[in-house]
């Protein structure tokens, strides 16, 4: 492998494979001064710099150097006080009781093995080379070693800051980014994705405005409202061309993702925890590790960018074990029945799957004791002897002997005021004194900050999952933390908790994933209210909204694939009438919007199965038949309006090409649409399966391949229909001859 980072004698660092180049430097004042970030360079070490040492009108000036203000200069790791007005990237109240933080260029090291983040997921190093630059504040004492991992094969670039207090006072930090990057003043865009529950990933685009966008949570989970994602998009850029960049971060809770046009117009962009209601006692001797945010880059536009995203998210941050692991299909209680689960509807509900080649059984919340609906028993983790007289163990046994595997569902972070456990351990919650804690669906949140809650909620799934029959876990997470505090912890530290609370879970998941690594965990929060990469390091899938309608999910997936590959999502045909937004739609149309995601199953009643057994055995078929092929394609979105949607999907090995088009509304006298595919090898054939017909690769791109009409009562044999009149789809298979 040729060096990835290089470093000159007057110290310019580069970072640079052959997605990109990422260069800084170090000012004759000691400041980490970036200095290009984009396409790939030969020539790296000597990049233009994009500042340049002149007076600027109304600019104070850094100490007394001359021309240099760091209103102005490009910083890598901002700090505060010190002639720069912007937002920081590291600030707080130092022994002194003042907020001025001044860090300067100490050493650097080069290391092979990427180094770990205590407590804290990040991605796998392996083919890569991180950087390790070290600034100080010689006179606070504050030691702070910036982290830049890059990979030889990954357009992605992962970077973290590790603080360490080497004085004798205690420093609070309030902002601690985990990472700051500047753009040169130009056009850029703003891609980010917001929602709520059932409504996740919508996509805004707006220009970098003056002043400061930011998105972000204080919520406790990464949240629907604003994913933690952000892209800058040269002005212009479409799915194919222009300059993209997104940042996000392998964190799990509070983020905040910031823009900030400064005053002479170059960008800054921060990703870290939210600085709104945190604080870190940085004790003397001590030291505090940032999340790790993750920065992708691609100059062949939003498609190319996702394609970077897809690859890096696939080999280094899923749990490798799952990456070449075809998902079962699965039919879950949910939909199906709600809380009115029993041993025997769960067993007639199996036998039903079997019958339509179905291989999984998920057994979804309302299986514990009393939980018959959603007012009580979170917490307590033993099966209801009423509903489920012979236990959860026996239950997987003899689901298995009807030939599937068997998944369960927990919400291990909740309890519910109506439940063993919080009788037992009322302070177990997160709460503050002399204030009643605000319910959220009825439930309290566990502080998974104590190790004791860590220990019970080990041991409570440890107790089912060791029978050994459990071959999937759900785990959901249904409220927004509320009254965040931690008994454990004295008053000058509460505003850890939050962040605290983080590093309990990822210990949590860390300890029974660790034990239990041939189970495949799902990753839920009502949907997607934490759909991150934290919790998708540990889980290899994502139940990404609760939003089962077909049209309603499609703007989901299509709004996540900019970051998230088909691999780590799950979708199943759900009841039509829809239960989220009642909308009427054929089973077809409902398989189909989930069609490229890795897991695909069904959640339906015995009733519903028995009404279009044929057509889901069908269904469940092909996705049996497909599983393998939704692991490591390309995903590509041709087209998205209000009426059509069109996604092109690969397989890893590029011999099938699948092409699903959505026409939501109908209409009469529609022109006559095409598709133009991309990725293809132009001189290949390629032979639809439905037909028989050979298209070569050069021709379904270059001139497109003509799109079914939605049926209006017309026929003709000269033209492929799509029968169901509104919210028809129709999904094309090529193999490559
Ligand atoms: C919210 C999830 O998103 C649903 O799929 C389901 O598991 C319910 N919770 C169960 O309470």
């Amino acid at each position: 492998m040729t060096s990835l980072t290089s470093v000159s004698d007057d110290l310019t660092f580069a970072l640079s494979n052959r997605h990109f180049s990422y260069v800084f430097g170090v000012t004759p004042e000691g400041h980490l001064e970036n200095i290009y970030y984009g396409g790939a360079l030969s020539d790296p070490l000597n990049a233009p710099l994009h500042y340049r040492r002149i007076t600027r009108h109304a600019a104070t000036i850094f100490e007394d150097s001359p021309n240099y203000s760091l209103s102005d200069m490009p910083q890598d790791y901002p700090s505060s006080g010190r002639s720069d007005y912007r937002y920081p990237a590291v600030g707080g109240v130092n022994a002194d009781g003042n907020s001025v933080f001044s860090l300067a260029y100490v050493s650097h090291r080069t290391v092979l093995e990427k180094p770990a983040l205590p407590d804290l997921p990040s991605a796998r190093g392996g083919g890569s080379e991180s950087l390790i630059v070290t600034l100080e504040d010689a006179l606070q004492k504050l030691r702070v070693e910036l982290i830049y991992t890059i990979w030889e094969d990954y357009g992605v670039i992962a970077r973290s800051a590790q603080f360490e207090n080497f004085g004798e006072g205690d420093i609070q930090l309030h902002q601690a980014f985990s990472t700051a990057l500047v753009f040169p003043a130009d056009a850029y865009d703003i891609q980010h994705f917001h929602g709520t529950w059932s409504r996740e990933f919508n996509e805004e685009r707006i220009a970098v405005p003056q002043g400061r966008f930011v998105v972000e949570s204080a919520r406790g989970t990464s949240s629907a409202a604003h994913s933690p994602y952000v892209a800058l998009l040269q002005k212009g850029a479409s799915e194919t061309q222009g300059r993209c960049y997104g940042t996000t971060l392998v964190y799990s809770g509070n983020f905040s993702i910031q823009v900030e046009t400064g005053e002479f117009g170059n960008i800054r962009l921060l990703a870290g925890i939210n600085p709104t209601n945190f604080r870190w006692l940085l004790k003397a001797g001590t030291r505090f590790s940032t999340p790790e945010a993750l920065h992708g880059f691609s100059d062949k536009g939003l498609g190319g960018l996702s394609a970077r995203w897809h690859d890096f998210i696939r080999d280094k941050l899923s749990p490798a074990r799952f990456k070449d692991r075809p998902r079962p299909t699965y039919i879950n209680t949910w939909e199906a029945a709600y809380f009115d689960v029993t041993e025997e509807k769960v067993l007639a509900l199996a036998e039903k799957a079997a019958a339509i080649g179905i291989e999984m059984l998920v057994l979804d919340d309302g299986w514990f004791e009393g939980r018959k609906d959603d007012q009580s028993a979170l917490g307590d983790w033993r099966a209801d002897r009423v509903r489920f007289p012979s236990g959860i163990p026996a239950l997987a046994a003899k689901v298995k002997a009807k030939g599937l595997k068997f998944g369960i569902w927990f919400e291990p972070e909740m309890v519910s005021p109506n439940s063993q456990l919080f009788k037992a351990h009322p302070n177990w919650i997160l709460h503050v004194p002399g204030r009643k804690p605000s319910l959220g669906r009825n439930q309290l949140t566990l502080d998974l900050s104590r190790t004791e809650v860590q220990d019970y909620l080990f041991t409570a799934l440890d107790d089912i999952l060791s029978c050994g029959d459990i071959d999937y876990v759900k785990w959901d997470m249904n409220r927004n933390m509320t009254e965040v505090g931690s008994g454990a912890l004295p008053p000058n530290q509460q505003l850890e908790t939050a962040h605290r609370y983080m590093l309990g879970l990822y210990k949590l998941l860390g300890r029974l994933t660790d034990k239990y690594p041939e189970v495949l965990f799902e990753n839920c929060a009502s949907g997607g209210n934490r759909f991150d990469l934290g919790m998708l390091s540990f889980m290899a899938q994502g139940w990404v909204s609760d939003m089962c309608d077909p049209i309603g999910r499609l703007p989901i997936i299509g709004g996540a694939s900019y970051l998230f590959p088909m691999d780590v999502l799950a979708a199943y045909i759900g009841p039509s009438p829809n239960h989220q937004n009642g909308r009427i739609s054929s089973i077809r149309t409902r398989f189909n919007a989930g069609a490229f995601c890795a897991a695909r199953g069904v959640s339906l009643s015995e009733a519903e199965i028995d009404a279009h057994a044929a057509e889901i055995r069908d269904y469940m078929a092909f996705a049996k038949e497909t599983a393998g092929d939704m692991l490591g394609g390309r995903f590509y979105r041709l087209k998205t309006t209000e009426t059509e949607t069109l996604w092109q999907y690969v397989t890893a090995d590029e011999a099938t090409v699948y092409l699903a088009y959505f026409h939501i509304l109908s209409a009469p006298n529609l022109p006559f649409r095409r598709a133009y595919f991309t990725g293809l090898d132009p001189l290949a054939d390629y032979k639809l399966e439905e037909d028989g017909e050979i298209y070569r690769g050069d021709a379904l791109m270059q001139s497109g391949l003509p799109l079914p009409q939605v049926s209006t009562g017309q026929s003709s044999s000269k033209i492929r229909y799509m029968p169901d009149g509104d919210f028809s789809s129709h999904l094309f298979v090529f193999r490559k001859t």
